[in-house]
């Protein structure tokens, strides 16, 4: 089969020849990949900033397929079935995935016991090939895969297994309160699904920030939002202040993670240098842009490695910090109405759709932000 094949930073390949998954264990299933997207999540990745991310691995967490064999132990799914596939890997019995925690499963990644198991994360993540593939293996899978409802359109489908239940949960972290002013920061896919699933909580007022024009222009539409260019505001931790009442946020939502831009100092050193686990930019501008006793709710992507977060200001602000990994499988099915109702279009995000074979060249256009790119679809040629 072809898939992806992660070379080194900033080097990937379709790879061809590739041997076809097997079942490894009769809990397991194989899919064939009918969408994959690829994440911000992946750019961390690509950009070489994940520990433990092997030349020779498939990446991809984000898919959804066809399933073409089952093991012997699974009852839930059968062959044909057309299923997403939650990008946690999670076991349905430990005792994290009994409080619903399938994004801290403690059984699927034998490498840490920090985060669970991921689709095509690197070994830090439990070292599973991804989707970015024709095919892909999918453990424990009368858990995670859920069946595609008939009406469903299958690009909603691919982003129901990472986008939107990311962007919602950074929402519902914030423990948004009715009237609440909300400041997401990061104008990629998970930032804008942030924005747009804030006013579902009860947010007054939403205000996204990035430098991307044509990223804050969509997130204005797409999410009914004001939208900042930090390039243009001066400190934005000032201009969010003024914008407030000089009290802050009550919310504040970093949907950027270790890649932020904005303060040179953070990216030298965590970016470029690497002696911290990336750069902390949007993490500071969220914990000193909210107000005393407010939230700030953290999904954009931190390492293992320690990085300088302004922890005083924390304290001394009586500030609540919320983050984790998204659950996906949690909240699927209140999202799955939410985008049968017409509450969530998730599509509407999707501006390239490229094939497997050409995703080095899909990479590059995501990674480097070009040709107005938000969100990146690849098509298998066996899809
Ligand atoms: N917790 C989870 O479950 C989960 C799931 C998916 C993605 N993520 C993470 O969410 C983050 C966003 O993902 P994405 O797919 O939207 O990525 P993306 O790369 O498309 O978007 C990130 C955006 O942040 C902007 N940005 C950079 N520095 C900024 C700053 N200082 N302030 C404001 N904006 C800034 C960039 O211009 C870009 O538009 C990533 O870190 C990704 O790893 C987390
Ligand atoms: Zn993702
Ligand atoms: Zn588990």
């Amino acid at each position: 089969m072809i898939a992806m094949n992660y070379r080194g930073p900033f080097r990937v390949r379709a790879e061809r020849n590739v041997p076809l998954p097997e079942i490894k264990h009769p809990e397991d299933a194989i899919i064939r990949v009918l969408r994959s997207c690829i994440c911000g999540s992946d750019l961390h990745l690509y950009h070489g900033l994940v520990p433990d991310t092997r030349v020779g691995s498939t990446f991809g967490h984000e898919f959804i397929g066809e399933v073409v064999e089952t093991g012997s132990a699974v009852e839930k799914l059968k062959v044909g079935d057309r299923v997403m596939v939650p990008f946690n890997i999670a076991c349905g019995k430990c005792a994290f995935c009994r409080q619903e925690l399938y994004g801290n499963c403690h059984e699927s990644n034998p490498e840490a016991t920090a985060v669970g198991g991921i689709f095509g994360y690197s070994h830090t993540a439990g070292g599973y090939a991804g989707g970015q593939a024709e095919y892909v293996r999918v453990p424990y899978a009368d858990v995670g895969p859920t069946v595609i409802p008939d009406w469903m359109d299958p690009d909603d489908a691919a982003l129901l297994t990472d986008v939107v239940p990311t962007g919602y949960q950074a929402a519902e972290m914030g423990g948004i309160q009715t009237g609440d002013t909300v400041v997401v920061f990061g104008a990629g896919p998970i930032g804008i699904m942030a924005a747009k699933c804030a006013w579902l909580f009860g947010a007054g007022r939403v205000i996204i920030i990035d430098h991307l024009e044509y990223r804050l222009e969509f997130a204005a539409k797409y999410a009914q939002c004001e939208a900042y260019n930090f390039k243009s505001i001066g400190d934005p931790v000032v201009f969010l202040k003024t914008q407030t009442d000089s009290l802050g946020a009550d919310v504040c939502i970093d949907a950027v993670g270790c890649e932020a831009a904005g303060n040179f100092m953070n990216s030298l050193l965590g970016r470029w240098l690497m002696v911290q686990g990336g750069s902390t930019t949007a993490l500071h501008w969220a914990i000193n842009s909210v107000k005393k006793g407010g939230i700030v709710s953290i999904v954009g992507v931190y390492g293992p490695i320690n990085a300088l977060v302004p922890i005083g200001n924390v304290l001394n602000k009586g500030i609540t910090i919320r983050a984790n990994q998204a659950s996906v499988k949690r909240l699927l099915p209140r999202l799955i109405e939410h985008v049968q109702n017409g509450v969530i279009d998730p599509k509407a995000m999707i501006t390239h759709r490229i094939p497997l074979e050409e995703v080095s060249e899909a990479y590059h256009i995501f990674s480097s932000k070009l040709d107005n790119c938000i969100k990146t679809v690849l098509i298998p040629p066996s899809a």
